[in-house]
C-alpha cells in the first residue's frame, strides 16, 4: 500500500478556471479530477496506465491522469471531457461520435475523444494509419472499434467544415 504524504494546497487550472485543491501531493491526478472537482468525464479503467480510459489533456497532449501524481502538473493547462464543449456547443468530435454511434457501455468514450481530439489538434487530415496509431492503446471491451473509427473519420470532416465556417464568418474590411 502506498504510504500517504502530508496534504499540501495545489493551484490548478483545468477546463479553464483556476482552481486550489488540497491533496497528498502523490494522489493520481484522477482522483482529484472525479473526487474534489466532480469530473467525472475521465474514467477509472485499470488505474495502470493500461487502458486509456482516464485521458485528459495537459498542454493539447493526451495522457493518462492515473499515472500522473498531483505534484506534478503545476502550472499547466489541464482539460478534461467536459471542457471540450457543451450540449449547446459540441466538440466536433463529440458530434461525429454521437452520429456515428461511437460506443456500446461508452466506458472506453472518454479516452477515445480525447485521444482523437489531440490527434485533430495536431493533424487536421490524419490518414488511417494516423487514426489507427492515435488510438492504438486506448482499450474497447465492448468491441466497437469499427463504430470509433467510424467516428473519428465522421470528426475529420466536421472539424475541417467548422474551421472553413469559422474562416468564411470573418467579415473582411470594408474599403475606405
Ligand atoms: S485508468 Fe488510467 S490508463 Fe486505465
Ligand atoms: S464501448 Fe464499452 S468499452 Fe468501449
Amino acid at each position: 500500500m502506498t504510504k500517504m504524504s502530508v496534504p499540501s494546497l495545489f493551484s490548478l487550472k483545468v477546463n479553464g478556471r483556476n482552481v486550489v485543491v488540497e491533496a497528498d501531493p502523490k494522489a493520481p491526478l484522477l482522483y482529484i479530477l472525479r473526487n474534489d472537482l466532480a469530473l467525472n468525464g475521465p474514467k477509472y479503467g485499470c488505474g495502470l496506465g493500461e487502458c486509456g480510459a482516464c485521458c485528459i489533456l495537459i498542454d493539447g497532449r493526451a495522457v493518462r491522469s492515473c499515472m500522473i501524481p498531483i505534484a506534478a502538473i503545476a502550472k499547466r493547462e489541464i482539460t478534461t471531457l467536459e471542457g471540450l464543449g457543451d450540449e449547446e456547443h459540441l466538440h466536433p468530435v463529440q458530434q461525429a461520435f454521437i452520429e456515428e454511434s461511437g460506443a456500446q457501455c461508452g466506458y472506453c468514450l472518454n479516452g477515445m475523444i480525447i485521444s482523437a481530439v489531440a490527434l485533430l489538434d495536431r493533424n487536421p487530415d490524419p490518414q488511417e494509419t494516423d487514426i489507427r496509431e492515435a488510438l492504438r492503446h486506448n482499450l474497447c471491451r465492448c468491441g466497437t472499434h469499427i463504430e470509433i473509427l467510424a467516428a473519428v473519420r465522421k470528426a475529420v470532416v466536421l472539424s475541417k467544415a467548422a474551421s472553413s465556417a469559422s474562416a468564411h464568418s470573418v467579415v473582411p474590411e470594408t474599403q475606405a
